[in-house]
């Protein structure tokens, strides 16, 4: 599997600001892997996103040095657009991404692809199969705007399916949902997964980071200070004295240590937690 985005050295500023959003980055993303990204408020997860897609600093503006390649090609020698077709963004915000001059779901969809010149026929083949993909047929002809959170984020995916790109960065879908707008969301990103897309996911809730994701990256003022596979960075108790949240399996596993329970591994998941404190009880019995 090759590398598809690679961050070589980078550090990015914003317009006029003197602290750096991103610092001192080298990251390789590796084709047909998901990446979960964790880390507090400002520590410049949402800035990642902006320089894999090339919004910073094309739109953005600020300062970069280093760079960042996509497919071997630094960001800066793509053209307006041409991005859009290998990495599929969706933002924090799916109100953001609703384009606020089609009426109805269907066309929202299609605007995107109208958009790259894609032939009428195809059009509507293509939405009809994303809005299947994303369960949102029964909304075709409903107002985007009019639709509730979580199924404006299904639709802001949807958008992004429609293009077809094999990469996928997507900040933080679930913030602003209920739990089933959650189950819904990661549905979309499981069959994503299961497509060989390549993932790289901002998400707090890291109990489905734990279930689904590869590999994850923990960001912190700017630096990512770690990143390595979800089993060693999930289960290290150490990263809650960084103000870590850890998934509720690991806690409760550190928990059950504490108390001299002799666990096997820290689990992060509750299969885990069900075979190493399972494994542990039968041994305390005998
Ligand atoms: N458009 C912007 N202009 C100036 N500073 C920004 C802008 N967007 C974000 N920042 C700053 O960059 C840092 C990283 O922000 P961000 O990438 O949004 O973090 P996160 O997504 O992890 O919350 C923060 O200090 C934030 O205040
Ligand atoms: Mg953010």
């Amino acid at each position: 599997m090759g590398t598809v985005i690679e961050l070589k050295d980078v550090t990015y500023n914003y317009p006029l600001t003197s602290r750096p959003a991103i610092k001192n980055l080298n990251l390789k993303i590796e084709e047909g892997k998901f990446y979960g990204v964790i880390g507090a408020n400002g520590s410049g997860k949402t800035t990642l996103c902006a320089l894999m897609r090339g919004f910073a600093p094309s739109f953005y503006q600020g300062e970069l040095k280093g760079e960042v390649l996509v497919d071997g090609k630094s960001t800066l020698l793509y053209g307006p657009g041409e991005l859009a077709l290998r990495i599929g963004f969706a933002f924090q915000n799916p109100f953001n991404q609703i384009s606020g001059v089609k009426d109805t779901v269907f066309e929202e969809i299609a605007f995107g692809l109208e958009n790259f010149g894609t032939p009428v026929d195809e059009i509507e083949d293509r939405v009809v199969d994303v809005m299947r993909q994303t369960k949102i047929e029964s909304l075709a002809m409903k107002n985007p705007f009019e639709i509730s959170g979580g199924q404006q984020q299904r639709l802001a995916l949807a958008s992004v399916l429609a293009l077809n790109p094999s990469i996928f960065v997507i900040d933080e879908p679930t913030s602003q949902l209920d739990p089933e707008g959650t189950e819904s969301v990661f549905e979309i990103i499981e069959m994503l997964k299961k497509q060989k897309k390549t993932i790289v996911l901002v998400e707090h809730k890291v109990d489905l980071l734990a279930e689904f994701a590869d590999e994850i990256m923990v960001f912190k003022g700017g630096e990512m200070i770690r990143f390595g596979d979800k089993q060693s960075i999930l289960s290290d108790l150490s990263l809650e004295e960084q103000g870590v949240q850890l998934p509720q399996y690991a806690v409760l596993g550190g928990q059950l240590m504490q108390r001299g329970v002799a666990l096997d591994y820290i689990p992060i998941t509750e299969a885990q937690a069900l075979e190493v404190i399972g494994k542990a009880v039968q041994k305390g019995g005998k």
